[in-house]
């Protein structure tokens, strides 16, 4: 296995996962790579490791350099176990090499792999003189569990950045000049959307503490390391984190049992549009809600219909409403819709669930008895334009 170099002694020796495509739950299409780093200095270090399936590909890739009994020091950046899961299996190796991680760090990976582990806890900010080169620790908990942190290469000028600016994308390249940017911001904007969204607020604090850096390599510990368009990406993540969304576009979600509730949809969709507005569409069996929350994380309106089953919303929809409340959009527009026969509550639930996301409802929501007719999507189309002009009504 082959591996690719950042700087004069750095190196990546992460591992490809050509075939994932399910992510807990998340769908990547394009698979996905776990990065290692190796630093080769008066001490040598690994930064982070890969699934432990795929250790073969990372040990490979380091014997190509050197040999693995000469890695002084193993930094962890995360003990989640896409980059953590090989540590146990390169110590064989190199049984002398201490671990470096934070203090929730050194609780997660005892938790994982035992009290025995040769573990150093250092703070935020915290230094280490590896002999040319001084590498910095910046904790950036919740970016993406609370044992996070990141590892900046001072002399180099390269942020090892853990989850943070990562994508799931396994791919012969390496970096991002070497692959379109749309392939590279969807997928990045898919990633935030899909694990780190709930952690916007930590995710602003990181940016914040990173400000200060010089960076001229971002090498998150998935996908494509960033070299050509750091500030770019950065730019994206600080609008990403941020609440404001843009004002014009529009989300519908929905499912539909025989077509009415599909039809209300469609309906919302002109009407929308009429207004200048840009709209997206998805049927929850069609398209999966990972993808749908893409859609989301750049969309300030959110509809979303379901005809009532046995007094309530249909599973589809309550599955992505659940997945929704984990990842908690804030700052949208909602608007709930549905037809029925009798009962009607599954807009009053879906609406419910916006509300309690903090989202701003300014219309009712639309029940239609059975099949709408002519006069029902009439006012369908009135309270989608009444919606979407509802900011500069305000
Ligand atoms: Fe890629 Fe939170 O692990």
């Amino acid at each position: 296995m082959r591996e690719v170099s950042l700087k004069d002694d750095i190196f990546w020796v992460g591992a490809i996962d050509w075939e994932l495509r399910d992510f807990h739950g998340y769908v990547t299409q394009r698979g996905s790579t776990y990065n290692a780093y190796l630093i080769l200095d008066e001490k040598k270090v690994l930064v982070d490791t890969v699934k432990d399936y795929l250790f073969d590909q990372m040990l490979s890739r380091i014997e190509n350099i050197i040999d693995p009994a000469d890695i002084d020091y193993i930094v962890s950046n995360h003990v989640e176990m896409d980059h953590s899961g090989s540590i146990p299996a390169i110590l064989k190796y190199c049984p002398n090499a201490r671990i470096i991680t934070s203090k929730m760090g050194e609780k997660g990976l005892r938790k994982h792999y035992g009290e025995d582990l040769d573990l150093v806890q250092v703070d935020s900010e915290e230094t280490l003189d590896i002999g040319k080169r001084t590498l910095t620790f910046v904790h950036t908990p919740m970016v993406h569990w609370p044992d996070n942190m990141v590892t900046y290469l001072n002399e180099d000028k390269i942020l090892m950045s853990n989850d943070a600016f990562g994508q799931h994308i396994a791919s012969p390249e390496r970096f991002d000049d070497q692959l379109e940017w749309g392939i590279l911001r969807e997928e990045a904007a898919k990633y935030y959307a899909n694990i780190v969204l709930p952690y916007s607020p930590q995710v602003q604090k990181a940016l914040e503490a990173l400000s200060g850096l010089d960076i001229d390599i971002i090498a998150p510990s998935h996908g494509i390391i960033w070299r050509k368009n750091v500030e770019r990406i950065i730019g994206e993540y600080r609008k990403w984190a941020g609440s404001e969304t843009p004002a014009d576009s529009v989300l519908i979600v929905y499912d539909t049992m025989w077509g009415s509730t599909e039809k209300i949809a469609y309906t919302l969709l002109e009407a929308i549009e009429e207004e200048g507005k840009s709209v997206t569409i998805r049927n929850l069996n069609e398209s999966h809600i990972s993808d749908i929350m893409t859609d989301l994380l750049e969309s300030r309106f959110v509809l979303i219909g379901s005809p009532t089953l046995n007094n309530g919303m249909l599973p589809m929809v309550g599955k992505f409403l659940t997945y929704l409340k984990g990842l908690r959009p804030a700052g949208r527009i909602g608007m709930a819709f549905g037809s029925y026969g009798w009962g009607g509550q599954a807009p009053g639930e879906v609406e419910d669930i916006m509300k309690d996301l903090g989202w701003e409802i300014p219309v009712d929501k639309v029940r239609i008895n059975y099949i709408p007719g002519e006069q029902d999507l009439k006012k369908v189309r009135e309270e989608g334009r009444k919606l979407v002009n509802s900011i500069e009504e305000e």
